[in-house]
């Protein structure tokens, strides 16, 4: 497979901070990458550069083989962007903005169908001022799309959409995936990377502290499957007596890790053979949302350092 997107030894310094501090990654052609990270820890930064907005410091980029910031003007017709907090002029209506773009790429649209894709087809003739903010991210869709792009940058496209418009948004993304271009989103929804991403990085502080896809992210940095089992803590101490996995007490509830299919039965055999009384259980395995608020976590607390990192 080809890449799309590679960075290599990315550097970014405003002044003093060091935005990007060497990062390094590709995304294959056709994959979503859903970059993460904390408020600051560089997304942004890092995006812009690669749609050639922004000069790196350092390190080098390539997005199609193109690097963004000498070869701009060839890059710009094969991409789609959308920016943090996308916004345009208050008096065009979504129609005219996107046969705007159209002309602007010297591409055909088909302003009904696009809007439709986004959908925002009932807001076509809507003044920009007039729409929500999530028509408004909905707009930025449907004029990222314009010139039929192979790589689409998403920055952040779903912040403060409703539960619905969101999951329109996430239909988007697959359609893409499935027409075989790329996308690079950042998010703070992590459900929606963990839902949508092929790859996942997690930047903090300008480093790159986890990669992989989520599942195995999840499998590396995250805790064991617990059974949680609705049960009085002193179901807890039989446990501990006759089991050697760990065993917590959390809320009205008893946790036990296992890793097995055996181990499992062996908690269910024991949780029974306990004559405590409990009232129903289920199973529980992290998110990607609690693997990332564990890896910052740690690494805010500098219990934990970048990879490579001495
Ligand atoms: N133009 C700029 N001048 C100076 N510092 C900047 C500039 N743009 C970003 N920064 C700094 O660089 C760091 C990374 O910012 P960036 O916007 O890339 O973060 P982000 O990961 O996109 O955050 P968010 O999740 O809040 O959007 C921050 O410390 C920010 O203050
Ligand atoms: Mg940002």
């Amino acid at each position: 497979m080809t890449d799309a997107i590679r960075v290599d030894g990315l550097t970014k310094s405003y002044g003093p901070v060091h935005a990007v501090d060497g990062i390094s990654f590709t995304v294959d052609q056709g994959a979503v990458f859903a970059f993460l990270g904390p408020n600051g820890a560089g997304k942004t930064t890092t995006v812009e550069i690669l749609e050639g907005l922004r000069r790196r410091t350092g390190g080098s980029v390539e997005v199609l083989g193109l690097d963004p910031w000498s070869d701009g003007r060839a890059l710009h017709e094969k991409v789609g962007v959308i920016p943090q907090d996308f916004r345009f002029l208050d008096k065009i209506t979504p129609r005219e903005a996107v046969v705007y773009y159209g002309r602007l790429f010297d591409r055909p649209v088909d302003p009904p169908a696009l809007l439709a894709r986004v959908e925002l087809a009932e807001k076509a003739d809507a003044h920009y001022d007039t729409l929500s903010g999530g028509q408004k991210q909905k707009l930025g869709l449907a004029l990222a799309l314009v010139n039929d792009p192979k790589v689409c940058f998403l920055d952040e496209p779903t912040t403060g959409l409703d539960p619905k418009a969101r999951r329109a948004i996430w239909e988007v993304v697959r359609s893409l995936k499935a027409d075989g271009r790329t996308v690079f989103l950042t998010t703070h929804y992590l459900e929606e990377a963990q839902l949508l991403a092929d790859q996942v990085a997690i930047i903090h502080q300008g480093k790159i502290i986890a990669e992989g896809t989520a599942a195995e992210i999840i499998r590396r940095y995250g805790r064991p499957q617990r059974l949680v089992v609705d049960a009085p803590p002193e179901l807890a101490d039989r446990l501990r007596a006759t089991l050697r996995l760990p065993v917590q007490v959390a809320g009205g509830t008893v946790e036990v890790e296992y890793r097995t299919k055996d181990d499992l039965q062996k908690v269910l055999a024991a949780v029974q053979g306990s004559g405590v009384p409990w009232s129903g259980f289920s199973t529980r395995s992290d998110t990607l949302e609690d693997v990332f608020i564990s890896l910052v976590g740690r690494m805010d607390e500098g219990v934990l350092h970048p990879p490579g990192a001495s």
